[in-house]
Order: structure tokens, then C-alpha cells, then sequence
């Protein structure tokens, strides 16, 4: 690989969600004597790390989890083999991941396809139509999870998505009384244009304009809400309620390397999905109060760690959020 297609394959990686629109990876080309490009450290970038809702650094890894699925698709998608190791060096903790790169090797069609839905996929937190997400998807996502390590628990009946309702709406309440938590996700919301990074407002969706069970991130925190009084008020018919597919990413360690395969397991499934015209949003509050976390686990009755909440629907807007350059985040080999 030469230092052109490594650009476009890091391209390709900072494309993957990241919590808040971190962004928080590093890459660092890796070639032989003779210049030829054989990998690609993948390094976190933990001045990057929301040190509220994040301490432990768990969605970070996440992130960069998806970070190394969208790279390893980009260089099969090139025609060349790649292995991924995570941790390689067990003295270094910030390097994740060693992507190796190898000799031709055809990609596939799913590879081909999933190239194809990098652009298509974006984080919807607007409501999604009534279409149902075909079983057919499911068992795909099901199956793509599971080459990672990791299990896709998808709520299936009313009480379950009524014990995830609750807990979401207890894990924002009590995240939004910490006035910390509310400082540094407004930080994220109001970054300035030329960092290309945080959550710009067109990506956001008002709660209030949105019907849901599911708790979304209210992301409009300090947006003044119009105060009518009941009598000045029109009535208003309330937004159709919404339908979607609940998912939930866990794993059955909960150390830095499963949270890396999560997010692994994220990557794809997102551009699974997307290839099927479907997008998601995560909700990922209910996974960040450990207390609420516990309570998740054992009202699911899930076996391990739940790592990421995720809703799945036919979504029909496409907001772009920026990323920073390619050159910002990426160390070219020595010539
Ligand atoms: C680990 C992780 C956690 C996330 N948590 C949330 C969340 O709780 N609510 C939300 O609306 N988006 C969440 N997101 C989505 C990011 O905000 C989104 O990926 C980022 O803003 C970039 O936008 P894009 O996905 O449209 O490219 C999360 C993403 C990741 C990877």
C-alpha cells in the first residue's frame, strides 16, 4: 500500500461514530525498508476522553473500536488482506490496534458492499418511519456481531422495552442533574467550525419534537424553551409515536478489549444496516450511571455487559457532522 491509499483508508476510519463527535483515535503508517506501507497502529487520543460521562474511557475504546472496523473494510475493500490485532504490545495501553496489511486478496461482495455504505451511514435521532426492519437484517446483525466476540440482545416484547424506557429516562434524569455532566456535553455542542469536531446542531433533535419511549440525549440543553401559559397554548396533536428496533451490544468481559470489540461489533453492524437502508442512534446514558447499568443487566436478564443501546429505523434526513482532516490525525512513515 502506498501513502496515497493509507490516506484513504484513514479517510474511510475517521468516517466511524464516535461519542459526542470526539474523534478521539490517532493513526501512524507502519512501513518496510522499501517504503511499502504493512500496517497501521491505531493509537487513543485520550486528551480526547469525556472525563464525565466517560471516565473510564469505555466509549472511547468504542469509538475507536468502529474507527478500526471502518479502516479494516476500507483496505479489504482495496483488494488486500488485513489482520487485525488488538493490544499488540502489552506494554502500551494507547496502542489499540495493529491493522496488518497483506498481499491481493479479492474482497467479497458483502466487503463491497459495506464500503459502498460508509457515506450512506449517520447517526438518526430523528424519528424513523413505520417501515420495519426486515427479520432477514436481523439475523445478519446478529450473526456479524458474534464474529467479534460480542452478542446482539434485541428487545423482543412490550416488557422489556418498558424496563429500558424507565432506566433511560433514570439514567438522563440523573445525569442531567449534575451540572458537570450538562458542562461538558455543551462544550461538544458548541465547538468551534474550525475543530470539525463535536455535534453540530442540525444532527440534533429536540425531545419535545419527538415521540418516543426511548429516551433520546437531549442535546438542546440550554435552548429556551417557549413558555406559553395552558390558555395561550394551541392544542397540538402529539408527534406520531415511533416503533423501532431496540438492540443492545454486550460482551461477556468488560475490560478495554471488549469495549474495542464492541465497538468493532458497532462498525459493522452500522454499516450492515446502513447497506439496508437502515441507520441507528445509540442511547448510551443508560450504560454510563453504573447503577443503572447493573439495573439494565438484571432487568434484561442479560448475560455479561451490555456496551451499547442502539434504536434502528428507516431515518430520512442525512446531517453531516464534520471530521478533521486526515493530516490532523495521521502520521505518515518516515520516507
Ligand atoms: C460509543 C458511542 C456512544 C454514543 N452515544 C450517543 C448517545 O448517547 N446519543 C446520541 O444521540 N448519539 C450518540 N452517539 C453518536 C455520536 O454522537 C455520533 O457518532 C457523532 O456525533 C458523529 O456523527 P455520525 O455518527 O452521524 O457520523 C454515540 C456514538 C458512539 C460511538
Amino acid at each position: 500500500m502506498n501513502a496515497e491509499a493509507l490516506r484513504h483508508v484513514v479517510e474511510v476510519a475517521t468516517r466511524a461514530p464516535s461519542v459526542h463527535n470526539t474523534q478521539p483515535w490517532h493513526f501512524a503508517g507502519r512501513a518496510e525498508p522499501d517504503g511499502k506501507i504493512t500496517g497501521i497502529a491505531v493509537l487513543a487520543d485520550r486528551e480526547r476522553v469525556l472525563e464525565v460521562i466517560d471516565p473510564e474511557g469505555r466509549e472511547l475504546h468504542m469509538s475507536c473500536g468502529a474507527a478500526i472496523e471502518f479502516a479494516r473494510i476500507a483496505v479489504r475493500a482495496l483488494g488486500l488482506s488485513c489482520a487485525v490485532t488488538l493490544f499488540p504490545d502489552v506494554d502500551r495501553s494507547d496502542l489499540l490496534a495493529l491493522i496488518g496489511i497483506g498481499n491481493e486478496e479479492p474482497p467479497t461482495d458483502e466487503e463491497l458492499q459495506l464500503i459502498a455504505a460508509v457515506p450512506d451511514r449517520y447517526t438518526a435521532r430523528e424519528r424513523f418511519d413505520d417501515t420495519p426492519v426486515p427479520d432477514e437484517l436481523v439475523v445478519r446483525l446478529e450473526e456479524t456481531v458474534a464474529e467479534v466476540g460480542t452478542w446482539l440482545r434485541v428487545l423482543g416484547d412490550r416488557e422489556d422495552e418498558v424496563t429500558l424506557a424507565v432506566l433511560l429516562a433514570r439514567s438522563d434524569e440523573i445525569e442531567r442533574h449534575d451540572s458537570r455532566y450538562e458542562s461538558e456535553l455543551t462544550t461538544w455542542l458548541h465547538r468551534p467550525q474550525s475543530s470539525r469536531d463535536g455535534i453540530p446542531p442540525d444532527a440534533t433533535v429536540s425531545t419535545q419534537e419527538r415521540a418516543s419511549s426511548f429516551r433520546l440525549r437531549e442535546m438542546e440543553s440550554d435552548v429556551e424553551v417557549p413558555r406559553a401559559s395552558a390558555a395561550d397554548r394551541p392544542p397540538k396533536e402529539p408527534p406520531p409515536a415511533e416503533h423501532p428496533l431496540v438492540c443492545i451490544i454486550g460482551t461477556p468481559e468488560d475490560d478495554a478489549r471488549a469495549w474495542l470489540q464492541a465497538g468493532q461489533a458497532l462498525g459493522r453492524l452500522l454499516l450492515e444496516a446502513a447497506a439496508f437502508g437502515v441507520q441507528a442512534s445509540p442511547m448510551t446514558q443508560v450504560t454510563e450511571v453504573p447503577s443503572v447499568r447493573a439495573m439494565l443487566t438484571a432487568g434484561l436478564g442479560l448475560v455479561g455487559h451490555p456496551q451499547i443501546v442502539l434504536r434502528m429505523g428507516y431515518a430520512h434526513g442525512h446531517p453531516s457532522t464534520p471530521r478533521r482532516p486526515v493530516d490532523l490525525v495521521l502520521d505518515l512513515p518516515d520516507p
